[in-house]
Formats: structure tokens, sequence, C-alpha cells
């Protein structure tokens, strides 16, 4: 089983973020009912190892915290965009949830994840991409913003994939406690 643990985003900022996917020739734009922000990626997991994790991660708890989504940036490799994401506002909440995950996907046994954490919403995906329509793109939505995210838990998804785009699926949803009244 393939997983991932992200934050799902709310219809008003998936739709802000739908409404920018667009003016790249060539950008397989991924589709709204798929946008997220990944918090730690975790791979092929067997039967007994996704049980350890689903406990481990019931554990994780921090006060509930708001993000901003704002500005778009890309990945390259050898020099060529790959990939066009959203940005995030820097975020201390943010920064302890995801350490808290990891330390939490290391104790249920996963081996510690080397790549620094760089937060984002993929966008697309890039092939063969004239540069100077990305360049445009970036320069378009440099002051884009798509909202506020409320994080008040997060979620395990499993990834199936097939022909055309992956299909996510929530596996668990996780919740932090509500705080006693
Ligand atoms: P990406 O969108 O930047 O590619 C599900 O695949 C999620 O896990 C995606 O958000 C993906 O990020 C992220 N992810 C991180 N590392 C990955 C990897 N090595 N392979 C596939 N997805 C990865």
């Amino acid at each position: 089983m393939r997983l991932f643990v992200a934050l799902p985003l709310p219809p008003g900022v998936v739709a802000a973020l739908d409404r920018i996917q667009r003016g790249v020739p060539g950008a397989r734009w991924v589709p709204a009912e798929n946008m997220h922000l990944t918090l730690r990626f975790v791979g092929d997991v067997d039967g007994a190892d996704f049980e350890d994790l689903v406990e481990a991660l019931a554990e994780v708890a921090v006060p509930p915290f708001n993000l901003e989504i704002a500005g778009v940036g890309h990945f390259e490799s050898r020099q060529l965009p790959t990939l066009l994401w959203a940005g995030i506002r820097p975020s201390g909440g943010l920064k302890r949830l995801q350490a808290k995950i990891e330390r939490a996907c290391q104790q249920a046994g996963l081996a510690p994840e080397t790549r620094k954490y760089s937060p984002h919403v993929t966008l697309a995906r890039l092939g063969a991409t004239d540069i100077g329509r990305v360049q445009a793109f970036l320069q378009r939505y440099s002051l884009f913003e798509a909202g506020i995210v409320p994080v008040e838990g997060f979620t395990l998804y499993s990834t199936h994939l097939g022909k055309g785009d992956p299909i996510y699926r929530a596996e668990v949803e996780y919740l932090f406690d509500a705080p006693a009244e």
C-alpha cells in the first residue's frame, strides 16, 4: 500500500488554485479533487506496518492553527522546470506538526526522511514545456493568494495508480482533540 500524510484543502482554496491552472501548454494540471499539502511521503508499506503507522499517527496533536497559501514557484531537475506549485507562508504551527508526524513515522519503524521538508501544493507536473510560458506563469501569480487553510487535523491517504491521474483515498482522518471547554 502506497501512503502519504497530507492536509486536505478547503473548497474555496481549491477553487482559487483551480482558477490559475492555465496558460502553460504541456503542463499536466493536478485535478481539483487531488489537491493537497503533503506533510510526509511514506511510500509502500505492508499491512502490519500500516497498522503501526495508523496507531503512531493517532498520538500526534498540536493546537489548531491557520495556514496561508500564497505565491507560486517551481522545482527543477537538471535546470529544467518539472513541477509548478503554490506556496505556503512560513508557519511555526506547520513546522511543529510536520516534526511530530516525522517522529511518529519513525516510531512506527519508517526510515527517517532525509530530504528537507519544503511545503507546497503541487499545481502541475511539467514535461516538454516552453520555459517562457513557465516564467510568465511564475511572474503573473507571484502575488497570488488562495486563502486560509484551518488546520484541525490531518489525513493518511493511499495512492492508487492507474492510466490517468492517481486516485487518492483518505484511509484515516485524524482530528486534534478539541480543547476542553
Ligand atoms: P509532489 O506533489 O511534490 O510530487 C503523493 O504522491 C504526494 O507525496 C505528492 O504530494 C508528492 O509530492 C509527495 N511525495 C513526496 N515525495 C514523493 C516521492 N518520492 N514519490 C512520490 N510522491 C512523493
